[in-house]
This record gives C-alpha cells, structure tokens and sequence, in this order.
C-alpha cells in the first residue's frame, strides 16, 4: 500500500466532497466518472506508523473471533466444523465482505480458501496489484449455511453485530461487498447486484463506503461477467488512489 502523501488535508477534504450528496435511487453514490479525477487517495491517517493503533485493533478484532467461536446465536452454529471469523491485515484500507463460509472454509477456519477463493486471490493479487495480507476479507455469516444455501434473514441479522464490530475495529476506507446477500444487507436495499454494482456508494449506517460486485462463485458460473467485476474493481482502485 502506498503511504500517505503530504497533502493528506486537501485529499481527505477533496474525498468527503465526493462522498456527499448524490443520490440514485434512494442510494448515495459518487459516479465512476468523478472518481476518475481524483487524483489520490483519502487518507484516514493509516500508515505504516500506526503500530501501537495496529496492536488495540488486533486485540479487537481477537477478542470478536473468540466471541464466535463460541456463539450459538443461531441454527448455523449446529452443523458447523469451526467458525471463519475472517482474517486480513487489522489495518486495511479495504474490506471485502462475502456471503459464508463454503465446505473448505468450514474445514480450514479461513475466509475464501476455495474455488471462489482463489479466484479473490486472483482479483486482489492479480488485478489490485495487493495482498491478501494487505486487506481484510471477512463474511456477512461466520458459520456455514447447510449446502451453501444462502442465509437466511435471521441469521444474518443474529450475526451482523460482529460484522459491524469488525468494520469498526478495522475502520477500512472501502468495503467490496461480494454478491447480493453482503450488498443488500450493508446498503439496506433490496436492488439488484446489476444495478448497484461499480459504484462509491454512501454507506447508511455511517461507517465505509461501499462498493458492490459480482460474488466470486458468481464469476466461476458466469465467467462473461468477469469483465463487469475488473470494472468495478478499478473504480475501487482509483478511489483508494491505487490506479495508474
Ligand atoms: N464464499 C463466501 O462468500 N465466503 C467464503 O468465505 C467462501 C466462499
Ligand atoms: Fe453465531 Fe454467526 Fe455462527 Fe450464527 S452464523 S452461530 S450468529 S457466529
């Protein structure tokens, strides 16, 4: 990640500006075409500095896994292996938040080590130009849903307090929803992935912005997609200031 540049104030100011005020469909967005002049990142005053801020935020973020290695909040606790807390850099300018842990997942206890997985590792390595180790990749459920079904609403809501506690310890500049499931329950709407899809989004609950994309297991099943994805991708890159 590149540090932050000297005129952090006229960034910070320049992307709160973007941030504010457009609306489509009920939904605060900053057009792709906006982004594009911006010419840097914003800084949230993340750097390379920060360590003992890095240490509280592990400690965080340890103290939210071990609370979900032992819930019971919901039925998904039942057929459960082990829990996948999510995992990633306590620093991350980026978030990406999936849908639940697959079979794999369930097995190893790690976010996104599957099919889907490594075609993430692809999007963030290959495409970003990042690490896995740089962002952090967490999942709207923390156990796994029985056949991968989809959750369901009362799961999700029973285990979006530890979600939402992860944002707030990790403090990311962006979160990447993954599919419908992550992009209807953080922008609390019910539009299609088509359409809210490659867009800066305000988030509602005053925490990130949101950028919402196809799911990865989406993409292994509609590969014709994957250039829509790298679009979206890249409107995230120049919004953390990443793209040439
Ligand atoms: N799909 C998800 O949404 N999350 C994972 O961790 C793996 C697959
Ligand atoms: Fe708890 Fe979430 Fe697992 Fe349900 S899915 S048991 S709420 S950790």
């Amino acid at each position: 990640m590149p540090s932050p540049a000297p005129d952090a104030a006229r960034r910070r100011a320049a992307a709160e500006c973007l941030l504010e005020g457009m609306v489509e469909a009920g939904l605060d967005l900053v057009p792709p075409s906006t982004l594009q002049a911006q010419e840097t990142a914003p800084d949230t005053g993340k750097g390379p500095g920060a360590t003992p801020e890095m240490a509280d935020t592990d400690a965080a973020l340890a103290t939210i896994a071990a609370s979900i290695a032992s819930c019971q909040k919901c039925v998904l606790a039942h057929q459960r292996t082990q829990t996948v807390p999510g995992e990633g850099n306590p620093q991350a300018r980026l978030m990406f938040v999936g849908e639940g842990p697959g079979a794999e997942e369930d097995r190893s206890g790690r976010p996104f080590v599957g099919a889907s997985g490594q075609l993430l590792d692809k999007i963030i390595e290959n495409g970003m130009g990042l690490s896995r180790q740089e962002v952090f990749i967490a999942n709207l459920v923390k156990c796994r849903p029985p056949q991968n079904r989809t959750p369901q609403l009362d799961e999700v809501v029973a285990c979006s307090t530890y979600l939402k506690e992860q944002i707030k310890a990790v403090q990311p500049e962006l979160i990447i929803a993954l599919g419908r499931p992550a992009a209807h329950f953080l922008l609390d709407t019910t539009e299609a992935v088509g359409s809210l899809r490659g867009k800066i989004l305000k988030n509602p609950q005053g925490g990130p912005p949101i950028l919402v994309t196809y799911h990865p297991a989406f993409l292994l099943y509609e590969p014709a997609r994957k250039s829509d994805c790298w679009a979206d991708i890249q409107v995230a890159m120049r919004f953390l200031g990443l793209a040439q």
